[in-house]
């Protein structure tokens, strides 16, 4: 698996590829296509969960989920994002619930969705020795106060206080950042002005990596953002597959003789 080090070196020659999974066929297929790190994002709360925002996804649906995409994955850096307030309120219970997606379900690192709440526990994670993955920009825990999902860092006030978070994370140990949803251009100077890693997601070509969530890039998805690219249309490959199925079974074509066995043994069935 690639670590901190190698994503690092990889930054300083080629783009750093990162997509989210969120079980275990697609961690397999996300890592066997040569991703260099899986994201098991909180987005799964909006993805695979039916929630309309990531707020109600707990500390449990996560691990569950990291340990699905871990037992499938055999090269990519596996990354935990942290769900809504199970990290930053109590330094303790962050600690654990940080912990135990290293600890027991096989995660390599853990993503906040960092501020100047973030900088202390960042720090403190790191020097125990769990990588942390910053990010800021959007950051949708917020919605809230966003009222929405609205580009960040519009303003020079607002650009300012995301380049000096960013100085305040990579100074606090983080090894790599998350910008999401900001102008091309502070994505850029962000870029240059720290040494670690930047990871983009709507944040234009100039970060050192990109990330999509996969049932965007797939096509799974009805809807995505409008930063984000089907790459396939899963979604409709699905549908005809299913309605396929439906349609020769109510024709009474599946199953056909093939499929059928007058005499067998239990084993053979498989
Ligand atoms: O949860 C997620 O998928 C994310 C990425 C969009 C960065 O945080
Ligand atoms: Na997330």
């Amino acid at each position: 698996m690639p670590t901190v080090r190698d994503l690092h070196a990889k930054a300083g020659s080629e783009p750093i590829t990162m997509l989210t999974a969120y079980d275990a066929p697609a961690a397999e297929i996300v890592d066997e296509a040569g991703a260099d790190v899986i994201l098991v994002g909180d987005s799964v709360g909006n993805t695979d969960l039916g929630y309309e925002t990531t707020l109600p996804v707990t500390v449990d649906e996560m691990a569950s989920r990291v340990g699905a995409v871990s037992r499938a994955t055999e090269d990519a850096m596996i990354v935990a994002d942290m769900p809504f307030l199970s990290y930053g309120v109590d330094e303790s219970e962050s600690t654990a619930n940080a912990g135990r997606m290293l600890k027991e379900e096989g995660a390599h690192a853990v993503k906040l969705e960092s501020g100047p709440h973030t900088v202390d526990l960042t720090e403190k994670l790191v020097q125990l020795g769990i990588p942390v993955m910053a990010h800021l920009g959007l950051t949708p825990q917020h919605v809230n106060q966003y009222g929405g999902y609205p580009r960040q860092g519009t303003t020079q006030e607002a650009a300012d206080r995301i380049l000096e978070l960013a100085r305040d994370h990579e100074d606090a140990g983080a090894f790599s950042l998350v910008l999401e949803h900001v102008p091309s251009n502070l994505a850029a100077d962000v870029t240059e002005a720290i040494d670690i890693p930047t990871i983009g997601i709507g944040a234009g070509p100039d970060c050192d990596g990109q990330v999509l969530v996969f049932n965007d890039a797939v096509g799974l998805t009805e809807w995505s953002p409008s930063f984000s690219k089907q790459f396939g249309d899963v979604r409709g490959e699905m549908m005809a597959a299913v309605e396929d199925y439906v349609s020769a079974v109510e024709d009474r074509e599946f199953p056909a003789e093939e499929h059928s066995h007058e005499e067998t043994d239990l084993e053979d069935l498989y």
